[in-house]
C-alpha cells in the first residue's frame, strides 16, 4: 500500500435528502492513491470508542485487510462480520445472519459499519446499516471499480429475492466513502472492464474530457493502474454525484445512468446472470441503444458519436454475446418485466446529438415491440453493426 500522498486524494462531497422527515445531510468522498490512509484521521472521531462492524467480502480482507485496519484502529473494538463473495451475499437471509450476529456482539444505535468489497458488499452492508435499530451510520470502502464509480455512491441499498434483484432495499447514504485505488491493483481484467462500462456510460452523456482520457489511457485502465485510474475514478464520482443530487430520488435525471441498462438487464436475467459481468452486459446495452437512436433517423445522434462510442467498446475486447442463449421474444418479454419499467412502456435512454453540441440522453418510451424485435434480430445478428435509419426496420408502429 503506498503511502498517502495528500495531492493524490481527491476529496469530494455528496449533499442529499431534506424534505419529509429526511434532514438530509452530506457524504464525503475522498478517491485515490492511498485514500484509506488518507481517510484514517479524517474518520478518526467517527470511530473512537465504537464498535465498528465490518461487512467484508473474504477475498478482499485476505488481500488487503492491512489496508483496512489502519482505518479502523480508531475504534472501541471491530467485528468481522464475512459474507459470502458476489451476489450471494446479496439476500435477506444474509441480512438476517448479519444482524443477528451485531445484536449478539452488543451493537447499539450508534455503533458504526464499514463495508469492504465491491458492490455486493456495499449494497449488503448499507442496507443492513440502513434497518439494523432503524439505522446506524456507515462508510463505505469500495473495492472494485464498479463500486468505487457507481455501487457505492448515491445511497441505494439493496438485496435480492429470488424473483429478482434488488427488490427490497432502501435509500440510506453513507457518511463517507473511501475509494483507494492502489485497491484495485488486484482486480480481475474482466472486473476492471465491467466498471469501465459504467465509467463510458457517464462520460458519454456528461463529460467528454473523460470519455477522451478512457480512450487514452484504456490500457492502462484496463491493466488496474492505479494512478492512472485514479483521475478517472474521481471525474465519473463527480458526475455521478451531480446527477444523483440533481435527482435523489430517481425521478428524472438519475434514470439516464439506466443508459444500456434496460436491454443489459434482461440479457443478464436471460443468461442467469452467468457469462456477463454486469458491466458486459452494459455495454451490449449501449450498443443496443446506440442502433435505436440511429434508426430514428437524421437528427437524432451524430453517425460519428456512435461510432466513437462503438470503437471504444470494440477496443474492451468484450467477451461475445452468447447469442445461442438468447431469443429475441424472450428478451422482449422480460424487457417488460424490467423494474424500471413503468405501466407506460419500456423506458429507453437513448443518445441524441445535442444542439450545444455533446450528446445528452433522451428517455424514451415510445419504442413499439415490433420495432424491439425487429432491431434485437438483427442485433443478436451483429451487436457492432450501426443501424441504417429507418429502413433497418424503423418506422412507428
Ligand atoms: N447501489 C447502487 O447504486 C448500485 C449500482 C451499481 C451496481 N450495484 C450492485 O453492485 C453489485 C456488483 O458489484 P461489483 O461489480 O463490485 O461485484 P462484486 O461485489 O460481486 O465483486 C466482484 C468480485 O470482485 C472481487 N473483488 C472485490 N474487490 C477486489 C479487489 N480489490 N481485488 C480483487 N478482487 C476483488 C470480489 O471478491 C468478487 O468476487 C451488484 O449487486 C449490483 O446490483 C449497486
Ligand atoms: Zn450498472
Amino acid at each position: 500500500m503506498p503511502a498517502a500522498d495528500p495531492a493524490a486524494v481527491s476529496e469530494l462531497r455528496l449533499r442529499w435528502g431534506g424534505g419529509g422527515d429526511d434532514a438530509g445531510g452530506a457524504s464525503r468522498l475522498w478517491i485515490g492513491v492511498g485514500a484509506l490512509a488518507h481517510a484514517a484521521p479524517r474518520l478518526e472521531p467517527w470511530l473512537a470508542g465504537r464498535t465498528v462492524f465490518v461487512v467484508a467480502q473474504p477475498p478482499v480482507l485476505e488481500g488487503h485487510g492491512a489496508a483496512l485496519d489502519a482505518l479502523t484502529a480508531a475504534a472501541g473494538r471491530r467485528v468481522d462480520l464475512p459474507v459470502p463473495d458476489g451476489e450471494a451475499a446479496k439476500t435477506v437471509a444474509v441480512a438476517g445472519e448479519l444482524w443477528r450476529a451485531m445484536l449478539d456482539a452488543g451493537g447499539k444505535r450508534d455503533s458504526r459499519l464499514v463495508t469492504f468489497g465491491g458492490g455486493s458488499a456495499g449494497d449488503l452492508g448499507g442496507f443492513v446499516a440502513g434497518c439494523f435499530l432503524r439505522g446506524v451510520e456507515y462508510v463505505q470502502v469500495p473495492t472494485t471499480l464498479l463500486a468505487q464509480v457507481d455501487a457505492a455512491i448515491g445511497g441505494k441499498t439493496a438485496v435480492d429475492l429470488p424473483g429478482g434483484k434488488n427488490t427490497v432495499g432502501l435509500f440510506h447514504h453513507p457518511r463517507a466513502v473511501v475509494a483507494d485505488t492502489a485497491l484495485l491493483a488486484s482486480l480481475p481484467r474482466g472486473e476492471l472492464r465491467s466498471g469501465l462500462v459504467e465509467v463510458v456510460k457517464m462520460a458519454f452523456f456528461l463529460d467528454d474530457a473523460l470519455l477522451r482520457r478512457v480512450e487514452d489511457d484504456l490500457e492502462d485502465l484496463l491493466a488496474g493502474d492505479a494512478a492512472a485510474l485514479a483521475p478517472v475514478v474521481t471525474a465519473a464520482a463527480a458526475a455521478k454525484i451531480g446527477v444523483v443530487e440533481s435527482d435523489v430520488r430517481e425521478g428524472g435525471r438519475r434514470r439516464l445512468l439506466n443508459f444500456g441498462h434496460t436491454l443489459g438487464h434482461a440479457v443478464e436475467s436471460a443468461l442467469g446472470y452467468r457469462g456477463l459481468r454486469h458491466g458486459e452486459a452494459v455495454a451490449y446495452g449501449i450498443l443496443f441503444a446506440l442502433r435505436l437512436a440511429e434508426a430514428r433517423g437524421p437528427g437524432w445522434l451524430d453517425p460519428a458519436a456512435g461510432d466513437r462510442l462503438r470503437r471504444l467498446l470494440a477496443r474492451l475486447e468484450l467477451p461475445p454475446l452468447p447469442a445461442d442463449a438468447l431469443a429475441v421474444d424472450d428478451l422482449v418479454e422480460r424487457l417488460g418485466r424490467d423494474k424500471k419499467a413503468r405501466e407506460s412502456g419500456v423506458v429507453w435512454v437513448l443518445p441524441a446529438s445535442a444542439a450545444a453540441g455533446g450528446v445528452e440522453g433522451r428517455m424514451v418510451t415510445e419504442v413499439g415491440a415490433g420495432e424491439v424485435r425487429r432491431h434485437l434480430a438483427a442485433f443478436l445478428d451483429d451487436p457492432f453493426a450501426p443501424a441504417t435509419p429507418r429502413s433497418a426496420g424503423g418506422g412507428v408502429l
